[in-house]
Parts: structure tokens; C-alpha cells; sequence
């Protein structure tokens, strides 16, 4: 049996690391070619050919050795097996004699690009999630894909570390915070060691990109386990001491205001939420600098560990997944952590906003008035609505220390659902270029995502006989309702984007590409795309 695995990057020789949760997957850069790779599989990408005859499987550049080996037969084989090369598509066979392997893998990348074009890279991210999936259970697969450049490598080193995850704390006991003793058994090991063929390991770029690609995937993967991991186990003191323990790690100065801190601060959002549940709520703040940085980001998370609704509680049917509700919170760590470990020229500075929505004699009754960390009153008028309140305090917060942007990540709306589906993320904002940006880096990482407006008319719906404002508007147009709120939080003069990630966090269905059911770590690779771009003064 296979003990836990450390993380290591065989271009270079640091110390091996130990992620607390699951199992780290290997990721070297291979100075060996397919045809003499020692490996449990090879992973070769099949596409589906643009010509007239339809049906026209084609091997994408980097299955030539592979095809070699099969006498230049391997199209025709995965023909005759029923491969089209769709996207998802994943056929398994049997190595011939000259390879150095067992098996070959074929994944589907979709349709040939037109002319010179290189393939799209999240459909390489995507197939190489596909293959790694495919290969749970086994040590070490050679993956074989078109690289037309080092973004490339970069991108099917992602797909293949992400497609490489499982959740294994609860029926393998490799979790510090789930109970002592799990069994031994449950879902497979992920894939142990990626090794991408096609690149040149000496090269310094290449080094740099699968350097990037571990340290990006290791902490997307971490918010995953954080939002995977149970609420009676998860909860804001114990997400704060995760978040303590990884910024002794990685060098992030980290701050955490208990409840006591709280009241005294006057954070009235997240204690009216808190104040339901015996797991009192937390605001932490996570700090990482770099000396010669020339801009500050401030990222924000929702940070509900659990949403029941509170008083005004939840349907049966609409409560069990709502673990989930912390995934920006989850985001916004990873992406800081993300930044330490890639030294990045900018200051990244994580709120994270930590509070369980419970209902008890003493939770928020709808009807209460909270006096915000701002100064502003809020009328609750359903304690359901509880992510504005949490998210405004720490708006407030954050815009204290002036940073040049702020961006705050949540699992806002069901709203936002209804209007995009499970897989986009809503970007709203109270700049339209800052809201471009976002739009165009997520596209450009992978992510996606599309920009919602911000309606002044919808502002009416808040008003309130009572308070400055209440916590719920319109019914119609809930998300953006919910950003309008959050955006009266923001200091004056700060750009400042909103991500709804409510559909995109957790995902229900099937795996497909580099998704796992459960966790997604969805908005991690913007994020920390958005500090890259700020630390190259691409950024207003
Ligand atoms: N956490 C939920 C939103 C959510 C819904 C996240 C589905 C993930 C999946 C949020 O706190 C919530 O309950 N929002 C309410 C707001 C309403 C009461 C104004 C909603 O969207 O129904
Ligand atoms: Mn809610
Ligand atoms: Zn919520």
C-alpha cells in the first residue's frame, strides 16, 4: 500500500514537501521520449479531422514515436476501437512490444484547428485532466500531447495535476482534521507522477512554467480538500489555524480576529451571522508582500463554512451541499498562498471572512438590524442573505488600508445560478475597464466567466424604513441585487470586482476534464492571474 505522497519537482532537488490533506502528484519534465519512457501509460491526443471524410481521426504532434511503435497504425487502431476524437473522449490499449510501457492512452482534443493554429490550451488542460482521471490507481504516465509552446506545457501540466486529485481524508485518514483511524480503503490514489514529454527540461522557461503550474494546481487543489472537508470539521477556527499553519509556511504574515476581536472592532455583518452557532465566527487577514512590489491587491472571500440559512432556514434538498458556501474564501487563501510561493512582485492581501449561518435562540432574527463594521445599519430581513453582511465588513475592512484594486470571490446567489449556469462565474464591478480585465484573464486561464451589470434601479428595493439599508431587494435580478449591496461597502476611489461563483464552486455531476465532483477551486487560476498581471504593470 502506497503511503501519502510528497510533492517534488525532479527539475530541482527542495526539500520534499507534505500537503496536509490528500496525496501530492508528481510533475516532472521528462529528458526521456516516448519511445523509451519506463511508465505505467503513455497519454497521446486524437483529433477529430477537419477534412471532408468525416469520422477522420487525426493524431495530434507528439504521438509520432507512439505511432512509430504501432507501425504507423495507431489512427487506424483507435478507428477500429470507435475513437472519434471527441473532447472527453478516452480510449485505453494495449502498448505494443517497442514501447516501454503497458498502455496507451488516447484522449480526444475536438476538432483539428484551422490551418497553422495551435490547439486551444483548456482543451489540452481539459484532455490531460480526462487521461490523469483515467489513470487513478497507477504511479507514473508519460503524457504525449501537441506543444506548440512552453504555455502549452504549462497548461497540460495543469490539466493533468488537477485531473489527479481525489478526497480520499474521510475513508484513508490522511487529513489532520478528519477523525483518527479512517479505513484504508475508498477512491484510488490519484496518478503519482506526471511526467510531460515534448518540453525541454534544461530550458529555463520550461522550468519556470512547470514550477508555476505545481505551486498553482498544489493550492487550487488545497482550497478543493477545504471545501470538500465536512462543516462539523471545518469550521472558522479551524479554517483559521489551516490558514495560520500555511502562512508560517510560506511566509504570509497572518492576523486573526476571534470573536472577542470582533466585537471590539465593531465587525457587526459577521457576528449577526455568526452569533447562531457555537462555532463563533473569524476575520483573518493574510498578508503577503514582496519588497520591491508597486502595487496592493486586496482579495476578499465569503467564508460560510456552513449555510443552513439560519432562521430563515433552508429547505430540505437545498442545504446538503451547502458546505460549500466557504469556496471563496477557500479561493482567495489559495491564491495568496499561490502568489508566496511564486514570489510575485505585488502585494496580495487575503480577507478571508469566516462565520457558520445557523439557527438557534440566539441567531439573527429576520427583522434584527445590524450595525456594520462601516457605521451603516443593516435591516436583516432574511437571515438567508447572510454572505452580503460577512463580505461587507471585510470590504470595509479592506478598503481601510487603500489597496490599488479589490476583488472579493463567493458562493453569492442562487440568482446567479439561474442566470448562468454551473459552470460561469459572474463578474460585476464598479469599473467597467477593471471588469474587462477580468473577463479577459479568466477566459484567457481557462475560467469561464461574463460580466453582469450593476442596475442603480435595483438600489430602491433595498430600502428600508428602518435601517440605512436592508439586506434583500428585488427577487428578480438576485445577484445583482447582492452586488449593488456589496458595492455601498467598498471605499471611495477603489476599483473593485465582484465574483459570483455560487454555480461554478461545487460540482454535482460527473467529472469531466480536470473537474472533480465536489470542490472545483474555481476562480484560484483568475486570481493569481490577475496578481501576475498586476505585478507586470499590466494593470491600470
Ligand atoms: N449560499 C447561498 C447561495 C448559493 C446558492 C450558493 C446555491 C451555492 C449554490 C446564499 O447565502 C443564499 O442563500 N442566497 C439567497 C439570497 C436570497 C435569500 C436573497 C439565494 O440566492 O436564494
Ligand atoms: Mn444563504
Ligand atoms: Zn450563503
Amino acid at each position: 500500500m502506497r503511503r501519502a505522497r510528497s510533492a517534488h519537482l525532479s527539475t530541482d532537488n527542495r526539500t520534499q514537501r507534505k500537503r496536509d490533506f490528500t496525496t501530492v502528484t508528481a510533475l516532472t519534465l521528462s529528458t526521456a521520449g516516448a519511445a523509451t519512457l519506463r511508465a505505467d501509460a503513455l497519454v497521446v491526443g486524437v483529433a477529430k479531422g477537419a477534412g471532408s471524410k468525416s469520422g477522420d481521426l487525426v493524431l495530434a504532434p507528439g504521438a509520432e514515436a507512439v505511432d512509430k511503435a504501432f507501425d504507423g497504425k495507431l489512427a487506424t487502431v483507435l478507428e477500429t476501437l470507435g475513437a472519434s476524437g471527441a473532447e472527453g473522449e478516452v480510449t485505453k490499449l494495449p502498448a505494443p512490444s517497442g514501447l516501454k510501457v503497458p498502455v496507451v492512452i488516447a484522449v480526444g482534443l475536438g476538432a483539428v484547428p484551422d490551418g497553422d493554429d495551435a490547439y486551444d490550451a483548456e482543451k489540452l488542460r481539459r484532455a490531460a485532466g480526462c487521461a490523469a482521471r483515467a489513470l487513478a490507481g497507477a504511479e507514473k504516465a508519460g503524457f504525449a500531447l501537441p506543444l506548440a509552446s512552453v504555455e502549452d506545457a504549462g497548461a497540460v501540466a495543469e490539466g493533468a495535476l488537477l485531473g489527479a486529485y481525489a478526497f480520499t481524508a474521510y475513508q484513508r485518514g490522511e487529513n489532520s482534521l478528519a477523525p483518527k483511524g479512517a479505513k484504508d480503503n475508498g477512491p484510488k490514489l490519484p496518478l503519482a507522477e506526471v511526467a510531460l514529454l515534448g518540453t525541454k527540461p534544461r530550458d529555463k522557461a520550461f522550468k519556470a512554467a512547470a514550477e508555476r503550474a505545481t505551486a498553482l494546481v498544489e493550492e487550487i487543489n488545497r482550497a478543493r480538500d477545504l471545501v470538500n472537508t465536512p462543516p462539523n470539521d471545518l469550521y472558522p477556527e479551524s479554517f483559521a489555524a489551516v490558514a495560520a499553519a500555511a502562512g508560517k509556511e510560506h511566509g504570509i504574515k497572518v492576523q486573526i480576529l476571534d470573536e472577542k476581536a470582533l466585537v471590539k472592532g465593531g465587525f457587526g455583518g459577521l457576528l449577526g451571522v455568526g452569533q447562531g452557532s457555537s462555532h463563533g465566527p473569524r476575520l483573518v487577514r493574510l498578508a503577503y508582500t514582496h519588497p520591491k512590489a508597486e502595487k496592493t491587491l486586496a482579495l476578499v472571500g465569503k467564508g460560510i463554512t456552513y449555510d443552513s440559512g439560519g432562521i430563515s432556514l433552508k429547505p430540505a434538498g437545498h442545504n446538503e451541499t451547502m458546505k460549500c458556501d466557504m469556496s471563496g474564501a477557500a479561493a482567495v487563501f489559495a491564491a495568496v498562498v499561490a502568489a508566496a510561493r511564486l514570489g510575485l512582485r505585488v502585494n496580495v492581501t487575503g480577507w478571508l471572512a469566516l462565520a457558520e449561518n445557523m439557527p438557534s435562540g440566539t441567531a439573527t432574527r429576520p427583522g434584527d438590524v445590524l450595525r456594520m463594521y462601516s457605521g451603516k445599519t443593516v435591516e436583516v430581513l432574511n437571515t438567508d442573505a447572510e454572505g452580503r453582511l460577512v463580505l461587507a465588513d471585510a470590504l470595509t475592512r479592506a478598503s481601510e488600508e487603500k489597496p490599488d484594486a479589490i476583488v472579493d470571490v463567493a458562493t453569492l446567489t442562487g440568482a446567479m445560478v439561474l442566470a448562468l449556469g454551473n459552470r460561469t462565474f459572474g463578474i460585476m464591478a464598479n469599473d467597467d475597464a477593471f471588469r474587462t480585465s477580468i473577463h479577459e484573464i479568466a477566459e484567457e486561464v481557462g475560467e469561464a466567466s461574463w460580466p453582469m451589470p450593476l442596475p442603480a434601479d435595483l438600489r430602491k428595493g433595498m430600502e428600508s424604513p428602518t435601517a440605512d439599508i436592508a439586506n434583500m431587494g428585488e427577487r428578480m435580478g438576485g445577484g445583482l441585487v447582492a452586488g449593488l449591496f456589496l458595492k455601498e461597502f467598498v471605499g471611495e476611489g477603489i476599483a473593485w470586482a465582484h465574483l459570483d461563483i455560487a454555480g461554478p464552486a461545487y460540482h454535482e455531476g460527473a467529472p469531466y476534464g480536470y473537474t472533480p465532483k465536489g470542490g472545483t477551486g474555481s476562480a484560484v487560476r483568475t486570481l493569481v492571474a490577475l496578481a501576475e498581471r498586476t505585478a507586470a504593470g499590466d494593470l491600470g
